[in-house]
């Protein structure tokens, strides 16, 4: 289950990703905004990653403007590794390496076109594992010690 969310300024993206989902038979849940009214898209990062930490979904999409407020706001959850991505080989490289849970695209940056190959690449590459989950861990302590501690 994938769990997609956008701001307003991602709003008309979504529409187009959701359509491609349901063309590929892929089940999605989501989480909002239903409509071009302006909303806070850490409001939207909120409920797309909490679906995800508490197993509702296996993965995200956010989109809002640019994507990178919702991908600032998705990574300040603990467990979210949210990868901001604009080009294939990023999209497939935040899989295979980063183990990427959420991809952000920007609505007002790319077309709809270029969004769906970058959502099939990070969809349909794998975790390599190995080094790149100690690294992973490196990421996840981060939470730890930088944001509880001090
Ligand atoms: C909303 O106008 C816009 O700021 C938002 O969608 C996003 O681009 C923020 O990073």
């Amino acid at each position: 289950m994938i769990a997609v969310g956008s701001d307003h300024g991602g709003f008309e993206l979504k529409t187009h990703i959701i359509k491609h989902l349901e063309e590929k038979g892929l089940e999605y849940k989501d989480f909002g905004c239903y409509d071009e009214n302006s909303v806070d898209y850490p409001d939207i990062a909120e409920k797309v990653c909490r679906a995800i930490n508490n197993k509702e979904c296996e993965n995200g999409i956010l989109i809002c403007g640019t994507g990178i407020g919702i991908s600032m706001a998705a990574n300040k959850i603990d467990g979210i590794r949210a990868a901001h991505c604009h080009d294939v080989y990023s999209a497939e490289m935040t899989k295979r390496h980063n183990n990427a849970n959420v991809i952000c695209m920007g609505g007002r940056v790319i077309g709809r076109e270029l969004a769906f190959r970058i959502i099939d690449a990070w969809l349909e590459a794998e975790f390599e594992g190995g080094r790149h989950a100690d690294r992973i861990a490196k990421i996840h302590n981060l939470e730890k010690i930088i944001n509880r501690k001090e």
